[in-house]
């Protein structure tokens, strides 16, 4: 069996590893790797492969930055020709990013296998990208595995057939699983003795400058009584300096490697961010997380886990902020089935 996976960006690539290694313990498979090259920076994607020991990639693309449309509409062209070459049995997309939703249009009108990993997460926020590609990936897909208990009753509610879906549980927290030991090993001694780690890089954030520039306002007050660590992703960096906030009081970082970023987590005393897979990694570490959105595609972290929407209301934050310092943090517990072996129940699936 051929299995092809399909990747681009940083949020896949955790992802894909556990798959890739546990398909690799099977011996009639052979697997490709495709990097799309949507996401470029060394310390976006390499460094990534290599903690992750991940195979260099078979193919990269090279798409690069672009809008929505054209960058979907170049991993289309340029992988469409890679899968007529290499016939797999099955393409493995990953997430919700344009590379996913790109991939697998390709695959569907060439009526190859697509298998979607972390199927059925939905927003319900059709203003955010990521959902518009989750929604039409799930509809395209042969093979949809889900993370949790709500993906399979999105997927359920939209018709897909129960056949068709597959709750394996959480790739990410596998790649998690596997590199703790790790994280735990770097040494933290450039860090404040407690701080809360930040992220920050929705469209929805970063893109309006009164929107950024009040979030940072807060980030600010929040640097009063806690210190602010804050690896900038580019794009939030280049709307910074475009709109010409000044934020040098917080400890500013450039993007962080997967081991350092798990590490800094780890030790985190309160982790605030508008990233998915934060939410996650977060409830699996039992380390509190205020997410700067009002909406989240993964509710079984604010449902079970140490997730608290708080939107826009900057007051919340605020009020949570304090309710962490003063010791009377969210409690939470570990999902079913976010135990380090998802990405084996894949490949058992695969092979059936
Ligand atoms: C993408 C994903 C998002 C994911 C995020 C993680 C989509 C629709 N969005 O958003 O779901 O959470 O990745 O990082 O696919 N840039 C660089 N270097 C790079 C890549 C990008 O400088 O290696 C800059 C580009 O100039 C670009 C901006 O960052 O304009 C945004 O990159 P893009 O890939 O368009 O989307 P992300 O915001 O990273």
């Amino acid at each position: 069996m051929h299995i092809l996976h399909v990747v681009g960006a940083r949020p896949n690539f955790m992802k894909a590893a556990p798959v890739v290694r546990a398909l690799g313990t099977w011996e009639n498979v052979r697997q490709t790797l495709v990097h799309t090259g949507q996401h470029y920076d060394k310390n976006l994607s390499d460094v990534f492969f290599s903690q992750l020991n991940m195979p260099e990639p078979d193919v990269n693309l090279e798409v690069g930055s672009g809008s929505h449309a054209v960058q979907t509409a170049e991993v289309m062209k340029r992988f469409e020709p890679v899968v007529l070459e290499r016939k797999p049995d099955a393409v493995l997309v990953y997430g919700d990013v344009n590379s996913t939703i790109a991939a697998a249009l390709v695959c569907s009108k060439l009526l190859i296998r697509v298998a979607h990993v972390e199927a059925g997460l939905r927003s319900f926020d059709r203003t955010m990208p990521e959902e518009i590609n989750r929604i039409v990936t799930d509809r395209l897909a042969d093979m949809l595995f889900t993370p949790s208990e709500d993906g399979d009753i999105n997927l359920q509610r939209e018709g897909i057939p129960a056949d068709k879906i597959y709750r394996v549980g959480n790739v990410m927290i596998d790649s998690l699983i596997r590199l703790l030991p790790v994280a735990m090993q770097c040494p933290g001694n450039s860090l404040p003795e407690r701080y809360a780690l930040v992220t920050l890089h929705r469209p929805s954030n970063v893109d309006d400058s009164s929107r950024l520039q009040s979030i940072l306002n807060s980030l600010l007050e929040v640097n009063e009584q806690l210190e602010v660590v804050f690896p900038v992703h580019p794009r939030t960096r280049q709307r910074i300096e475009q709109f010409g906030i000044d934020i040098e009081k917080l400890h500013l970082l450039a993007p962080l490697p997967y081991i350092e970023f798990l590490s800094l987590q780890r030790r985190a005393a309160v982790v605030i961010t508008d990233s998915g897979g934060i939410q996650e990694e977060t409830t699996y570490l039992g380390v509190p997380c205020l997410t700067l959105r009002s909406n989240t595609e993964r509710p079984v972290t604010v449902s079970m886990g140490t997730n608290v929407l708080v939107g826009q209301d900057l007051g919340l934050l605020n009020s949570e902020l304090a309710r962490i310092l003063e010791g009377k943090a969210k409690r939470g517990s570990i999902p079913p089935l976010w135990d380090g072996h998802a990405g084996e129940r894949i490949a058992e699936a695969l092979h059936t």
